[in-house]
């Protein structure tokens, strides 16, 4: 397999023979790596067609003179970004190269249980999986992964993650050129042996999984961003099993965010860091001066209550002394947020170190029911550990948070101790028999058991539904 242009040896100059993780800011030798768009044709019926095709044959060079086998989706490593239309028709087909069963979910995606990847829709050795749904959801930054029962920590840790934008043709006025003032950053950590091989995210991981010592941008460690614009959109994933990114400017200069997990925001924020925990997005808005260079890095607390471990550099940003002028932004990114419509149900989920409620997840129990459509609360209270808290076919907004924090969202990320009500919005997609997950997305906790299932039913015949999935015992 051959090595992506970013990512061959001799485009590393006269690098140091080992990263030093947290050391001073070396590197920034190698070209930030733009995933490849996913090339779509359209079926005769209309329908925009995607093939991904899984593999586990990768070889990456992520350190000087390494090579790790990695696993990558139409490549050697990560995956190409999938861009698909609000009200068009998507028609998926996922081929397995792996050795082992997997799944892909659509991270974000409001579609029918049965599409969304999770564990009930495995993809077995040589198999293709063929899911299809049509879009209805506004613009926004999604991700696609595997979520097998119990190996979502070690295949998406091998490679396996890519971004799925949804772009929503009625919206315009915010940098959109990929890869040109429109960038998406996949912000990831890893360690590695001697010999170059990925320290995997095992059971001994520690309380939260991994947390890398090697910081990686779309694959590339330490990269640089040459930029011949000064106004640039960020889209920024936080694709790592465990860690809790700070992102933010080294000289804490403010920024505007425009959007989160599952949309625009109506009115843009100014900050100096975004918070994203393990599955959140944050899509950012940085005007720059032409020639300068400013580095973008990540610095959160180091006290212990998060899978988190201080302050390092993710990515220098040079501005080309030509660039483009800053271009105007509108103010108010995306649309005001549809009224809250609460149905007066609020179920309440008590999260310990590996328990939701008090029980491991189970793929033959139904945890909850709820109708299609419907606006609920759900409270969720926190134990000592944090935790990132992800709903499956829903969307929400945390109740009682101002800014950015109160965009529109799939993921939050929930502090040791914290209470956080969510406001959420689940799907018109109604199927008795098949759930959708929520879990912790912190990738060991999850593999470990830490979720329930719902299942989304038409209003009136919740009380009809089985609470256990037959074939699962
Ligand atoms: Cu990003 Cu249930 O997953
Ligand atoms: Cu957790």
């Amino acid at each position: 397999a051959g090595l992506s242009a970013a990512c061959r040896p001799e485009a590393r100059g006269a690098a140091p023979a080992a990263p030093a993780p947290g050391g001073p800011d070396t590197g920034f030798t190698d070209d930030l790596r733009i995933p490849p768009l996913a090339p779509s044709t359209i079926d005769p019926d209309g329908a925009r067609r995607f093939d991904l095709g899984l593999r586990a044959d990768g070889r990456s060079a992520f350190l000087p003179g390494r090579t790790t086998p990695t696993w990558g989706i139409d490549g050697d490593y990560l995956g190409p970004t999938v861009r698909v239309r609000t009200g068009e028709r998507v028609r998926m087909t996922v081929t397995s190269a792996l050795p082992e069963r997997t799944s892909m979910h659509w991270h974000g995606m409001l579609l029918p249980a049965r599409m969304d990847g999770g564990p009930h829709q495995p993809i077995e050795p040589g198999a293709t999986w063929r899911p299809e749904w049509t879009i209805r959801q506004p613009a926004a930054t999604l991700w696609y992964h595997p979520h097998a029962h119990g190996s979502t920590a070690v295949h998406v840790h091998r490679g396996l993650a890519g971004l799925l934008y949804v772009d929503d043709p009625g919206r315009a006025g915010l940098p959109d050129r990929y890869g040109v003032d429109d960038i998406p950053l996949i912000l990831q950590d890893r360690s590695f042996t001697p010999d170059g091989a990925f320290v995997e995210d095992g059971v001994d991981s520690g309380t939260y999984g991994l947390l890398g010592d090697t910081m990686l941008v779309n694959g590339v460690h330490r990269p640089r961003l040459r930029l011949g614009v000064r106004t640039v959109r960020l889209r920024i994933l936080n694709a790592a099993n465990a860690r809790v990114f700070h992102v933010g400017l080294a000289d804490d200069r403010p920024f505007r965010v425009i959007g989160t997990d599952a949309g625009p925001l109506d009115r843009a924020v100014e900050t100096t860091r975004v918070r994203l925990s393990p599955g959140e997005r944050a899509e950012i808005v940085l005007t720059l001066a032409a020639g300068e260079r400013v580095t973008l890095d990540s610095r959160g607390p180091a006290d212990g209550t998060e899978p988190e471990t201080g302050a390092f550099p993710l990515l220098l940003i040079e501005v080309a002394t030509g660039a483009e002028p800053a271009a105007a932004l509108p103010e108010t990114p995306g649309p005001a947020p549809e009224p809250f419509r609460d149905t007066g149900v609020v179920r309440r989920f008590r999260l310990d170190q590996l328990d939701i409620n008090g029980r491991r997840g189970d793929p033959a129990r139904i945890d909850e029911v709820v109708p299609a459509g419907a606006h609920e609360t759900w409270e969720i209270t926190n134990g000592p550990y944090a935790h990132s808290f992800h709903i499956h076919g829903a969307h929400f907004r945390v109740l009682a948070t101002e800014g950015a924090a109160a965009g529109p969202k799939d993921t939050v990320f929930v502090p040791p101790g914290a209470s956080l009500r969510l406001a959420v919005r689940f799907g018109t997609d109604t199927d008795p028999a098949t759930p959708y997950m929520y879990h912790c997305h912190l990738l060991r906790h999850e593999d470990g058991g830490m979720s329930g299932q719902f299942v989304v039913v038409p209003p009136g015949t919740e009380r009809q539904v089985s609470r256990s999935l037959p074939g699962h015992h």
